[in-house]
Parts: C-alpha cells; sequence; structure tokens
C-alpha cells in the first residue's frame, strides 16, 4: 500500500463510506486525517458543474462554461495535438470551476449509428478513438485534474442501459471494444476510469474482476481509481471486491454498511477494502495537492501570470477562440462540385434554415453545457465579405409542415447567387438516453431542400447532426459540409470554412452508410430484452461495409479540401512506412494520411483492412513533404482465444496508406514472422465469419468465436427482481405496478411528442432497475426497502409495504448512528 500511513489511521467507518460518494458530485471528506473531497463534474465536450443541487442529469442548471464540440465532431479533425489543445482548455476551466475531475473523455466504440449517445463518443475505429483520447486525456491532466475514461465497457446501446447484457467473444472485446482504452491507460495514464451500467458476459461491468482487475490494473497498469456511472453499483461488495473504487452518485450510507456487513460475513476481506481505499486515497491526495497549489499560486501572485489560472472571464475568451478553432478544423467537407466553395468575394447569399438562427451545437444529456456565449450564422454572416441578400427559417424545428416558412424561403433563394441552407437533426433526435430508430433527418427539412434546389441550384447544405444520417437527397446539394455538432462557437467555425478563410481538413471518423438496413449488427440492435448479441463480431463499420464490399455514401476517413494532395514513394521498413506527400493546389491545406494494414490468405477471419496509423500534415501550396508513421504493437496483432493471448500471424500483409479507407494511394507487402500456431476456430462451422456475412450469424457459429453456448437472454415475465428495468412492470402482477408503468410510459410518449430537448429524467425512470431507486435517493431508499417494493410489484402488496416501511425506519435510525460516527 501507498497510504497505509493514512488508512492504518482510519476507521472501519471511514473505510467503508470513503468508497461511495458524499454528495451527488463529491467523495466522503475526513479533515481529521487531512482527506479532502474532491469535485466531478461532467464532461466531456465542456464542464457541467451543478451551481445548486446536483440532480444527475441536470435539471438544475449548471455554471456557464464553454461548449466544445462533441466528440464526435472532435474526432474528424484526426488531429492528436489540437486534442490534447481542447483537453487543456477544459482541464483548465474545471481546475478554475473547483472541479478535481472531468469526468470524460466518452470512449465507447460506435457499433451502430442508432446509438443515442455516439455524439459523444469519437469513432467506430478503436485506434482512432484510442490515440484521440489520450491526447485530450494527457491535456485535460496537464492542468492538475483528472480525467475519467468512460464507459467502460461494451456500452453500445442505451435502451435499457442499466438492465442489459452484451454477449460479446472475448476476440471481438480485446480488438475492438477495448483497444480504445487500453490506448489512452497505455499512452496517457488516465487517473479515473468509469464503469458502464451494462453487464459484460453475465457480469456487471462495475463487479467484472476480468475487466477491471485482470485487465485494466494488471495488463494495462493502470493505477487510478475505478468509479461507477451515476447509478451502476450493483453489489457493492463485489464491486470493491472486484477492483471498484467509487460507488457514485450517493447511495446514503446504505453501501458503507453492505461493505462492514461484508467483511464481517467474509464476502469480502479487510485488506481488500484497504487496497481499493489506498488507490482512491492515492488519486484524492494529488489532486487536492494539485488544486491548493493553484490556489495558493492565485493567493500569493494577485494580478500576475498565475492569476490567471483562475480567471474565469480570460478562460472563457480563450476557451471560446479554441473551440471555434477546433470547430472549423473538425469539419468535413462532402462535395464540393463546380468548386461552388470557398464562396467568392462579394457572393450574393440567401441564409435559410432555423439552425441558422438558433443552431445545433451540442447534444443532450449528461454533456449538456450551459455555455457561455452561443453564436448564430444570422448574427454573424454580416461580418465576412459576402452579401447577405436576407434570411429564412424556412421549416419548423418540431418537424411539422409549414407552407409559409417554405414560401419565403423560396422567393429569397430566388435572389440569391447562393443559397446557404442550415439544417440536420433536432434536439429530440440524439440524447443520452435513449437510441434513435431510424436515421432520417425531419422530413419538412427534406421537402425545403427539393424546393429550394428548384428556385437555385447553386445550393450548399450545412449539416448540424452528432451522428450519422442518412442522406438519399444528397444530389439536390452541389456543396454539402458536414459541421456535426460543432460546439457554441460553431457558427464562426462554419463561415470561416465556407468563405476559405480556413481550408477543410476534417475526414470522417465513422461510415456515412446509404441506408440503416446496410449496418451490419442491424439484425441485433439494440437488445430486445436482456442480452445483447455482439453476432457481428470485429466486423464494425468499414471493416464490414469493405470486405463485404458493401457500398456506402461516404466512408470512413473521407473528407474533401480546397486544395488537391499527391502521395508518392512509398517505402516500408522494419519500422514503419514513410512515403512523400506533395501539396499540388493552390492553396494551403492539411491531409489526414491514413495507414490502412490487412493480410492476405489469413488462417482467420479477418476485416480486410483496418486503420493502425495516421497522421495530419499541414502543407504550403506547392511544397512536399516526407512522411512516416510508425508500426507499434497494435500493428500486426490478434487476440487467440485458445492462448489468451496477442499474437502474430506469419505471412504477407498489405500496407497502404492514403485518404479514406476507399481511397488508398500507394500500397505495399511486408512478410511478418509469426508466433500463432493454434488456430482458435474451426472454419466448418464458423464459416460465414471467412465471408464477412454476419447479418444471420447462426447459433452453431456464433457460439464458435464465444467458445460456449449461447446465453439465454428472455425476461422472465412471470416475477420481476431488482435488477429488472421499471419499464418491465408491463408485465407486473400487481395492478399498482401496471398502473405506474403507463403513467411512465405515457408521460415518456408525450414529452416525446412535445418535441424539444427530451425529458432525461422520465427516459432514465422507464429503463433504470428497480436497484437504482436504492443508488439514487440520497440514503432515503435502502436496497432492503427496494426488495420490498419489488415484492409488492410481484403481487404480495402486505408483505411488501411491511418490509419497506419497517425498513425505512431500521434504515433512517442506522443512517443517522453511521453519520455519528463519521463525526
Ligand atoms: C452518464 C455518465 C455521466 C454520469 C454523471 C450518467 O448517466 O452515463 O456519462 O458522467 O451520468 O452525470
Amino acid at each position: 500500500m501507498k497510504h497505509a500511513d493514512i488508512v492504518n489511521r482510519m476507521t472501519a467507518e471511514e473505510k467503508a463510506a470513503f468508497l461511495s460518494g458524499k454528495s451527488e458530485w463529491e467523495s466522503w471528506n475526513f479533515e481529521r486525517i487531512g482527506i479532502s473531497s474532491i469535485f466531478m463534474s461532467d464532461g466531456p465536450s465542456g464542464i457541467r458543474k451543478q451551481a445548486g443541487e446536483g440532480d444527475h442529469l441536470g435539471l438544475n442548471p449548471s455554471v456557464p462554461a464553454t461548449c466544445f464540440p462533441s466528440s464526435a465532431t472532435l474526432c474528424n479533425s484526426w488531429d492528436a495535438a489540437l486534442m490534447e489543445e481542447v483537453g487543456e482548455g477544459l482541464g483548465r476551466e474545471a481546475m478554475a470551476e473547483g472541479v478535481n475531475v472531468l469526468l470524460g473523455p466518452g470512449m465507447n466504440i460506435k457499433r451502430n449509428p442508432l446509438c443515442g449517445r455516439n455524439f459523444e463518443y469519437f469513432s467506430e475505429d478503436p485506434y482512432l478513438t484510442g490515440k484521440l483520447a489520450a491526447a485530450e486525456v494527457r491535456g485535460i491532466q496537464s492542468r492538475g485534474v483528472a480525467a475519467c475514461c468512460k464507459h467502460f465497457a461494451v456500452n453500445s446501446q442505451e435502451t435499457r442501459r442499466m438492465a442489459m447484457n452484451a454477449v460479446i467473444d472475448e476476440r471481438t472485446l480485446r480488438e475492438i471494444y477495448l483497444t480504445a482504452f487500453e490506448i489512452a491507460v497505455k499512452e496517457s495514464h488516465p487517473r479515473a476510469m468509469m464503469s458502464s451500467y451494462n453487464e459484460v458476459n453475465g457480469v456487471y461491468a462495475n463487479e467484472n474482476r476480468h475487466l477491471l482487475t485482470d485487465i485494466l490494473r494488471k495488463e494495462w497498469g493502470f493505477d487510478g481509481f475505478v468509479v461507477t456511472d451515476w447509478g451502476a453499483s450493483n453489489d457493492h461488495v463485489l464491486g470493491v471486491k472486484n477492483g471498484s473504487n467509487l460507488e457514485m452518485p450517493n447511495p446514503g450510507l446504505d453501501s458503507a454498511r453492505e461493505l462492514l456487513a461484508g467483511v464481517k460475513s467474509g464476502r469480502i476481506s479487510q485488506d481488500e477494502v484497504d487496497q481499493r481505499v489506498d488507490e482512491l486515497l492515492d488519486v484524492v491526495l494529488e489532486l487536492t495537492a494539485e488544486a491548493k497549489k493553484v490556489r495558493q499560486n492565485h493567493d500569493d501572485h494577485d494580478g500576475s501570470v498565475q492569476a490567471s489560472c483562475l480567471d474565469k472571464d480570460a478562460i472563457h475568451r480563450d476557451n471560446h477562440r479554441l473551440a471555434r478553432k477546433a470547430a472549423a478544423e473538425s469539419m468535413v467537407l462532402l462535395k464540393n462540385e463546380d468548386r461552388i466553395l470557398p464562396l467568392k468575394s462579394r457572393t450574393r447569399i440567401a441564409i435559410i434554415g432555423d439552425f441558422a438562427f438558433e443552431p445545433r451545437y451540442q447534444g443532450a444529456g449528461s454533456s449538456m453545457v450551459n455555455a457561455t456565449k452561443v453564436e448564430n450564422i444570422r448574427d454573424l454572416a454580416g461580418g465576412y465579405d459576402l452579401q447577405v441578400v436576407g434570411t429564412a427559417r424556412g421549416y419548423r424545428r418540431d418537424g411539422s409542415e409549414d407552407a409559409t416558412l417554405i414560401g419565403e424561403a423560396v422567393s429569397l433563394a430566388k435572389q440569391a447567387d447562393v443559397v446557404l441552407l442550415f439544417f440536420g437533426l433536432n434536439e429530440q433526435s440524439e440524447s443520452e438516453g435513449l437510441d434513435r430508430t431510424h436515421l432520417r433527418i425531419p422530413q419538412n427539412q427534406i421537402t425545403l431542400m427539393r424546393e429550394i434546389q428548384e428556385a437555385n441550384r447553386n445550393t450548399v447544405g450545412i449539416i448540424s447532426a452528432g451522428s450519422v444520417i442518412e442522406m438519399p437527397w444528397h444530389s439536390l446539394f452541389k456543396g454539402l459540409l458536414h459541421a456535426y455538432l460543432p460546439g457554441q462557437a460553431g457558427a464562426s467555425a462554419m463561415l470561416d470554412v465556407l468563405t476559405g478563410a480556413v481550408n477543410p481538413s476534417g475526414h470522417l471518423g465513422e461510415t456515412i452508410l446509404n441506408k440503416y438496413e446496410d449496418t451490419p449488427s442491424y439484425s441485433y440492435y439494440p437488445a430486445l430484452e436482456r442480452n445483447s448479441e455482439y453476432r457481428e463480431s470485429v466486423f464494425v463499420g468499414y471493416r464490414y461495409f469493405e470486405t463485404a464490399d458493401v457500398p456506402v455514401l461516404f466512408p470512413f476517413g473521407y473528407g474533401l479540401s480546397y486544395t488537391t494532395f499527391e502521395y508518392s514513394a512509398l517505402q516500408v521498413e522494419e519500422s514503419g512506412i514513410r512515403f512523400t506527400l506533395k501539396n499540388t493546389g493552390t492553396r494551403d491545406g492539411a491531409e489526414v494520411v491514413q495507414m490502412y494494414v490487412g493480410m492476405k490468405d489469413s488462417a482467420l477471419f479477418r476485416p480486410v483492412r483496418e486503420l493502425k496509423g495516421f497522421a495530419k500534415i499541414f502543407l504550403k501550396a506547392g511544397e512536399e513533404k516526407k512522411v512516416s508513421i510508425p508500426f507499434d504493437d497494435k500493428t500486426f496483432r490478434v487476440w487467440n482465444r485458445m492462448t489468451d493471448r496477442w499474437e502474430i500471424e506469419g505471412g504477407t500483409y498489405l500496407i497502404s496508406v492514403g485518404s479514406s479507407c476507399q481511397d488508398l494511394r500507394l500500397t505495399c507487402s511486408v512478410e511478418k514472422q509469426g508466433d500463432l500456431e493454434r488456430i482458435p476456430y474451426d472454419r466448418e462451422k464458423c464459416g460465414c465469419y471467412y465471408k464477412a456475412d454476419i447479418r444471420r450469424v447462426s447459433d452453431e457459429a456464433y457460439e464458435e468465436i464465444l467458445g460456449y453456448p449461447v446465453p439465454s437472454g428472455s425476461w422472465n415475465q412471470k416475477s420481476l427482481g431488482i435488477n429488472d428495468a421499471l419499464c418491465q412492470m408491463y408485465y407486473a402482477k400487481s395492478p399498482i405496478a401496471r398502473k405506474i408503468y403507463k403513467v411512465l410510459d405515457r408521460k415518456l410518449k408525450k414529452s416525446q411528442a412535445e418535441g424539444g430537448v427530451p425529458d432525461l429524467n422520465t427516459m432514465f425512470q422507464y429503463n433504470m432497475p428497480f436497484r437504482a431507486i436504492a443508488k439514487m435517493t440520497g440514503g432515503l431508499v435502502s436496497m432492503e426497502m427496494v426488495k420490498s417494493i419489488v415484492e409488492m410489484v410481484n403481487g404480495h402488496f402486505f408483505r411488501g409495504m411491511g418490509g419497506v416501511i419497517s425498513e425505512f425506519f431500521r434504515n433512517r435510525k442506522e443512517n443517522k448512528q453511521y453519520l455519528r460516527k463519521l463525526k
């Protein structure tokens, strides 16, 4: 133990209390022995520090903070240096707000484009995610604030995220869903990791020894603390035993009592508890000392350079500029026919679209920031070298048709040289807590586009959406700029790119497919009952589309520039590749160069190519540079489930470099010695995987890669348990419970029909399991009370009610007694 001196001075009650939250956002403090609280805030695209009472999903307002572009947006920059700068901006702002842990970056892999939280995540590719997240973590932590990578792991769906189980084979787990976390841990030393709500192969992530202890700590060398997602603790004793340090938010002292009882009964040893206390203490001491140092400096040097560390106005100004730069570097130019962009000097433009008046700039849920200022196109366009002929809203944000708005927009479009049409997904469409049901944008926007195109063929579309949308209407535009969710300074960033003040250099971090039905996990997503079966295995995103030859609209890695680049002279060396890149156009610009690796005649099934390196290279017009991309331990490795280790298959590998996963400019081959001897699969049984034919994988083939029979995930409709979701009360025996279900359901549907920002709290309640009632009520409800509530739901009203009442008084008394011991 690192801090035995302090741990030994703590009482058993203090230790147990220390491992769960004191309030919605704080850990416990014991000033008697020099332990202060740490304060945690979301993350990831800005600081969401609640001003008053904390309430998880943010009913109470949070303090003003810079809203940076969402992670899905920043990912398109493919620029680790930029990510580090953004991380530093976030860290600086967090420190000034007294936040010790920033709950981000969100690093889950985009398994399916419907996931409501994809805007908060980076990519469908683990290498890209890992490298960018690592850079962000380095930036945040350079300011004395801990980053908290989340949600560890395999959290790919929002639907009943607290009551579902990801069934996944070990190779897919390692190669696709864990690699990004591995890169971040090894390359940026995050001080915190958040365990996810779901189960992974039948064990809650927060109790999963394989994930938290064997892989995270032992294999990767993680030495920070593991915190549960808010309400993700199931059995606190099992969590602590298997490697989780801090249960959040605030379960009262019920969890601490569970832990004390666990030690008494032998379910967990005092040594195990002490170990977790020591790990958490290590970070708490470090963070509180850092914060103290910064504040001390501030007091000592008031008005000098150090003082600006805490000068919120100066930080907000700097971060607004940084948010603008980051957004501009991340936007993806998808189309540019007739070189309609950049707009020429004094072009007469019509600005159309509700989003030009009130931008769609961030996603909803725990990441939602109270932005310091939000720019909009209508107010800013006049400041550029353009002639604005007028502005029109064009469509209603809630999706309803409005012929008057269309009429105004069309007559305006006729007067302009170029129409700029701003549109995309509305607030209701993507949010934490819900998965989308389709990938379309509202129909009223499509109606408008058609009418505008009839009126003026020189139309440029500017899209705001945090995740993939179908674009069957793309041919209506000569130019298309995908701004994703660009943060509070998105409007000036858009205008910078449209006018050519910034040459676009964003490339897609995810595939824009033709239609949702093409998605590899289409038949398996989301889990309908308990289990989500990852039958598509490693064929996620472009790994599938490229291998199975499924045409897509814009491939992974794609993005245009106002200049052109030429690749030549590819050489492969032992340590990596080298080639020459030349800017062959007339404008300065940056290219995202991507290295893909595939294997010829592999004895395993594999994606035809996988991203294994990339760089963003800036070149002046006409300039050329030698570029190197190194190989690393991930370039050739595969996970062998038979030997349970990373191995290299000997043979010929194809190394390609290019501007997207389809636009490969140069390719060469390299021979590699290997150490893979035992082929882990019987090809007869899982032949479909060898053809990337994974849309309807049979049980036999799936079992071959899992290594065990497919577990059943059917709900028990006869009787509900504490881990079933509240929406399962649909099946409840108790008529009162069924009534409660109906009320919840009606409330949810009503809020969905109303439009606007989704009702997160209702969504959360609808999908949460009964046990979360105990975990999220600040000590008012104990786990024993929850068990009695479930009895009532199952039709034993009087027994259950009796239990609730007697437990209520016992819990209250014991909480009070415990509190006295902590004073
Ligand atoms: C989210 C986390 C977030 C936490 C605290 C949870 O609902 O899944 O990402 O950090 O709430 O707000």
